[in-house]
């Protein structure tokens, strides 16, 4: 890291696999030595496999082995699928237990994946199994990667029927849904885990699934077979952050979160536990690497470098900044800084809300990056938020932008995030629970700051719709009707 230019080095992330390929700069040279590591599992990029490949052959017969057997069989397809979320699933089974919202998100599925994949290699028969990455890109490619949609069939294991039409039929997610360069950007393990979570991963999941399908919904989506290759991708790039210099570390001196302990089900049926403290390292704890170089290249195209330096400009001091800012424990309580007055409505257009930032208020904020108790964490929570109907668009969030037009694009430094809507089934028991999203601010607050579009005296946020392919026209997805309602914005430092 140390001898590479970062912003190169980030360039290279944010177009990932598309734009250069991780192994173009030297990034994660060794994942893989040539001997010595042979009980180490690599996880491949998908887009660099065939259907022939070992990996997607293994995976097809352990689909079908495992979906044969009975949900009361801890180690079927099923009962794999109902750990994280089901409408109803056999007594004394465990389901129901994914972790999301909080500091789980992504150690419990870490731990999730690690024991599927064992129970894929059981029913496989193939020892060698490694679950490969739904490597996904903004620059690159991001079409559901071919074995899962032709043939669309039922005598194709990784196809389901239970996904939006258009991504069966061969559509490009759009880029703002696949981007995890906001949050890479993130200093913080907590700021970057929340930003993770909502996009790629949120959004991913909603994009795929569509209204009622499997990939939409907390209760269905481990039933379809790219469920745990998207989790994969979201599982390397928290590798990837960590690679990624800057102070980025694990919260390992949080004892919740090191300890803290979670059943699973072993290739054997057994019930087992596994804990933060088990999964920080996935060479030596877990036995597992990825890939990170890739077959994925797009055609070299300038105005790419264009695009995205416009997007992620780091001079200098924005690094400097970063550093100034160093992971510290969060705040006794937040203390919110600024709040919507009003609810927002998310429809087919456009829709803002103003958060005053009152002249105390303004105090504290300057104070964030020297004053150690002054908190690390800028963070925008969305709460209340009411689904009127099945996810049918996202928006993209933006601070202070001046005017949100045709032209409005998220490679913007007013850009946040996404606002995802994955959550439990509207037509499940939890349906009528409303959703909360947790945004870390801090990216789009030193972006804004270094572009001097940062306001003292208020925080205008505003929503943009968006399909979730390039050719979806927001306003044919919902019509009329709007998307969801948010009750309560507030923006706190943490
Ligand atoms: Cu627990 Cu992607 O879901």
């Amino acid at each position: 890291m140390e001898d590479m230019n970062r912003r190169e080095f980030f360039l290279t992330t944010v177009g990932g696999l598309g734009l250069l390929g991780y192994g173009a700069l030297g990034v994660g040279r060794t994942p893989v030595g040539p001997a010595g590591d042979a009980a180490i599992a690599l996880r491949r990029n998908i887009y660099c496999l065939t259907d022939a490949s070992p990996a997607l052959v293994a995976y097809r017969k352990a689909i079908q082995v495992m979906r044969a057997k009975p949900a009361t069989d801890p180690t079927s397809w099923l009962a794999q699928a109902n750990i994280h979320g089901a409408f109803s699933a056999p007594a004394g089974m465990l389901a129901n237990v994914c972790q999301h919202g909080n500091l789980f998100f992504l150690s419990w599925h870490r731990m999730y994946l690690h024991f599927f994949e064992r129970i894929v290699r059981a029913a496989s028969g193939d020892p060698a199994f490694a679950l490969p990455y739904w490597g996904y890109s903004p620059t690159g490619k991001r079409d559901l990667p071919a074995p899962f949609r032709t043939p669309a069939d039922p005598s194709n294991p990784l196809y389901v029927s239970q996904r939006r039409a258009t991504i069966n039929g061969g559509a490009s997610l759009s880029a703002s849904v696949v981007d995890a360069g906001t949050a890479l950007l993130d200093p913080t393990f907590s700021g970057f885990s929340s930003l993770l979570e909502g996009t790629p991963h949120g959004v991913v999941h909603t994009g795929v699934g569509g209204p009622g399908g499997w990939m939409s919904a907390f209760e269905t989506a481990g039933q379809d077979p790219i469920f745990w290759l998207h989790h994969a991708n979201i599982d390397r790039l928290w590798e990837f952050w960590l690679a990624s210099g800057g102070g980025h570390a694990n919260p390992t001196g949080n004892a919740t979160w090191m300890n803290q302990q979670f059943d699973f089900y072993d290739e054997t049926g057994a019930k087992v536990t596994m804990s933060g403290s088990q999964v920080v390292d996935t060479a030596t704890q877990l036995s597992y690497k990825y890939a990170w170089t890739s077959c994925v290249m797009v055609k070299f195209d300038p105005s790419m470098i264009a695009r995205l330096t416009r997007f992620y400009p780091f001079p200098p001091p924005i690094w400097k900044e970063l550093e100034r800012i160093p992971p510290r424990p969060p705040l006794p309580d937040p203390i919110p800084l600024a709040e919507a007055q009003e609810m927002v409505t998310l429809g087919a257009r456009a829709a803002g809300v103003r958060l005053p930032i009152s002249p105390e208020k303004r105090r504290r904020l300057a104070a964030i990056p020297t004053e150690p108790k002054a908190g690390s964490q800028l963070v925008l929570l969305l709460e209340d938020i009411r689904l009127e109907r099945a996810p049918s668009v996202y928006y993209e969030i933006y601070l202070n932008l001046p005017k949100a037009g045709a032209d409005t694009v998220y490679t913007s430094p007013h850009y946040v995030g996404n606002l995802d809507f994955f959550g439990p089934s509207p037509e499940g028991p939890h349906g009528k629970a409303t959703l909360k999203r947790r945004l870390s601010l801090l990216p789009a607050y030193l972006r804004l700051r270094s572009a001097k579009a940062w306001r003292e005296d208020a925080l205008e946020v505003t929503f943009v719709p968006r399909g979730f392919t390039e050719r979806e026209e927001p306003a044919k997805a919902l019509g009329e009707r709007p998307q969801a309602r948010i009750g309560r914005i507030t923006f706190q430092v943490e």
